[in-house]
């Protein structure tokens, strides 16, 4: 272990308590020097520690910093192949990925920030992805022989573990806004993009990459304009380890539903979330805005929509809004 992790270590230890540098020296043999530098380091990734003249340091009881020992410690036994990376601050984690991906990085590696300056979202959008109150992971898949339509059920087979898990985690219920958004009470708290890369020369399936953010508190300052009446957050308050958990459950639902494809018993749990169903939406194609009213989600996670004129089509993708 570095000497930053025997730090915290020690610190988690005492969560809420003042140590002196002296006794954190004495206790784990280092010098203060060692101890400051340790503790720059922690702060400089996010972890709230005071330090007080005469008292000496003290990590906040409800400091809840994503770790890759944090994540590790809430994973089922079934993932402990997979290898989250955590940076405090990326681009993006989704491009993270492809860069891993393109240098031969097998399958199981997950890009994890804390926040990233370029966070991307569908259609070419920017996803705003502060600091301290998100989640913003990219998990790198290299599935064989599926089909390309199969392909497409990552994402909603990660809307439907992003939910549970939230139900978990939380005493929030969770609803899924057709394709693969996350809402909570109105409110949207996650979205999803995956990307998929095929060989140019073999046409096959290299790599699939699933990019899950998820607001887990209100930012500090709040959501920006443009979002602040559509952005939701999963938890009220901060508390310690909260963003490690719901990072794990994330994964340990998802990589179930992942090893069980093509067979992926999941239609359900997406199909009993889906808060579009029955309602009145306006459906965005190219340029045109169309009225309709959704009938429901077929087993291929196709939207069965009536049009105004009477006529009925089943959307494999796009983009829906509903309508108040
Ligand atoms: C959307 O709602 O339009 C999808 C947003 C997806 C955001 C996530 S955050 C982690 C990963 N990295 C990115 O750059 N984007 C995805």
């Amino acid at each position: 272990m570095s000497t930053k992790d025997t730090v915290l270590a020690l610190f988690e230890k005492n969560k809420g308590f003042f140590i002196s540098g002296e006794r954190i020296a004495q206790e784990l043999d280092i010098s203060r020097t060692a101890v400051w530098k340790a503790v720059k380091k922690l702060q400089s990734e996010g972890y709230q520690i005071k330090a007080v003249t005469n008292r000496g340091y003290c990590l906040d009881k409800e400091s809840d910093v994503l770790t890759v020992r944090g994540i590790r410690s809430y994973l089922d036994d079934g993932c402990k192949e997979l290898r989250p990376e955590v940076f405090v601050r990326v681009d993006s984690t989704n491009t993270k990925c492809v860069e891993k991906a393109e240098a031969g990085e097998p399958e199981g590696y997950v890009a994890v920030a804390g926040s990233q300056s370029a966070g991307r979202g569908r259609r070419g959008k920017a996803f705003f992805s502060p600091a301290e109150s998100g989640i913003y992971m990219s998990i790198l898949l290299r599935p064989e022989g599926l089909t390309e339509n199969q392909v497409l059920h990552f994402t909603t087979m990660a809307a439907a573990a992003v939910s549970e898990a939230i139900e978990a985690v939380s005493d929030k219920k969770a609803d899924i806004k057709w394709v693969n958004d996350i809402f909570i009470n109105g409110k949207k708290v996650c979205g999803i993009l995956s990307e998929a890369s095929y060989g140019v020369l073999t046409g096959k399936l290299e790599y699939v990459i699933v990019g899950i953010g998820i607001n887990a508190y209100e930012p500090a300052g709040g959501f920006p304009e443009s979002i602040a009446e559509i952005a939701g957050c999963v938890f009220d308050e901060p508390a310690a380890g909260l963003k490690n958990r719901l990072a794990a459950e994330v994964l340990n639902r998802f990589m179930v539903y992942y090893r069980h494809l093509p067979d992926t018993p999941y239609s359900d749990e997406y199909i009993k979330r889906s808060m579009v169903t029955g309602k009145d939406v306006t459906v965005h194609k190219n340029k045109e805005k169309l009225k309709a009213h959704v009938l429901g989600i077929d087993e291929e996670f196709g939207l069965k929509v009536r049009y105004e004129d009477g006529s009925v089509e089943v959307l494999r993708s796009g983009e829906i809004s509903i309508r108040i």
